[in-house]
């Protein structure tokens, strides 16, 4: 079966290095906050052009902290998409704060700027921009609307390691950007991890307080605070995977050009790369009116293709508002379908998604 992603076959080409960075934990005799996590911070921090970088256990947890750390919480209302992740959601919920969903644009699948206005009332505070499937929300707008409403811009950069707007990388320009090492991610690590990142000395300091019960340096807490904290296997793991990453994502967009190229003569609805935009093709999504008889015929060539998302998060009864209408939203969520692509993929097994598809269209 080839799978929509293998994080398998992005650890045996490091298999060795990881092994001995799993070892050289074992053996120091530290296993929570140490040295592999401070320096996997500063190296990741270093690798996105970012002042600072603290980790925490999950990206769920990143966009906690980040809440929490920008003062957001009960009463405070915060814009979303709802074609996104869980999580995203689920994370605003955590923070006590009200999440008000936004349409997304049809081309790019994230935030429609356009719309985010009309969406703001007096008790907007923030607008989390996730940068769906690898690729920048329309940063430019998103950046003016927050600036000349005085609102936070958190980045939910969960699918986008290493992608870019304008030549920098994403979670550098919003107040916040919040990562996630789930194991399929662009940077994955091997179990549960995340990250977040800033400009301000002071919110990086509030986010490491919070990241552990709100403690200062005599492990006094002085608010309330959390427990998330990025565990030193996971850290020297990710410190070995970061130096793969580039090569990772250049590998990703490959893959993604031999798909766009073979398929697009087809009756599929393409990924567009917005101008300006690095995507690092978290997923490679197209669109479909036979999702249904296309995923059937696909399972039949022993190929498992996704759906991200197939129920829209407004439309799920923990987060559900009442009858929102979010067209655009709901038509992705009926048509988009994930195909296999994530380093590793050999030139045989894409091929044979690529002539799966071919003879659908073909027979
Ligand atoms: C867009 C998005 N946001 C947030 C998250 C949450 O990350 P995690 O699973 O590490 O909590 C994910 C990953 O599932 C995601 O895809």
């Amino acid at each position: 079966m080839i799978y929509c992603a293998n994080p398998h076959a992005q650890y045996l080409p490091h298999r060795d290095q990881i092994t001995e960075a799993i070892q050289k934990v074992l053996d120091s005799g530290s296993y929570i906050l140490g040295e592999e996590v401070s320096t996997f911070e500063k190296e990741f921090a270093q690798y996105l052009g970012a002042s600072f970088a603290v980790g925490c256990g999950s990206g769920t947890d990143a966009l906690v902290l980040a809440l929490k750390a920008l003062d957001i919480g009960s009463g405070d209302e915060v814009i979303v998409p709802s074609h996104t992740a869980v999580p995203t959601v689920a994370a605003v919920v955590m923070a006590g704060a009200t999440p008000v969903y936004v349409d997304i644009e049809p081309n790019y699948y994230t935030l429609d700027a356009n719309k985010v206005e009309a969406a703001c009332s007096a008790r907007t505070r923030a607008i989390i921009a996730v940068h769906l499937y690898g690729q920048a929300a329309a940063m430019d707008d998103l950046i003016h609307i927050a600036q000349v409403r005085g609102l936070r811009l958190i980045e939910d950069c969960a699918q986008a390691a290493g992608a870019e707007w304008r030549g920098q990388k994403l979670g550098t320009m919003g107040d916040i950007g919040c990562f996630s090492f789930f194991p399929t991610k662009n940077l994955g690590a091997m179990g549960d991890g995340g990250a977040l990142v800033c400009s301000d000395e002071s919110l990086a300091a509030r986010l490491r307080r919070l990241r552990q019960y709100g403690w200062d340096e005599q492990r006094t807490s002085r608010e309330a605070g959390i427990n998330s904290r990025l565990d030193e296997l996971q850290a020297a793991i990710l410190r070995v995977k970061l130096h793969h990453l580039t090569a990772d994502n250049n590998q990703r967009r490959v893959l993604a050009k031999n798909y766009s190229d073979a398929l697009r003569d087809y009756p599929l609805e393409m990924p567009t790369e917005r101008d300006g935009a690095l995507h690092v093709y978290h997923l490679y999504v197209v669109q479909t009116a036979e999702r249904c008889a296309m995923i059937e015929h696909l399972k039949g060539a022993a190929i498992h293709a996704g759906i991200h998302y197939p129920v829209p998060v407004h439309r799920m009864e923990a987060y559900s508002q009442g009858d929102i209408s979010l067209p655009v939203t709901d038509c992705a969520a009926n048509s988009v379908l994930t195909l296999p692509l994530f380093p590793g993929m050999d030139q045989a097994d894409q091929g044979r998604v690529i002539s799966a598809m071919g003879a659908y269209f073909d027979k």
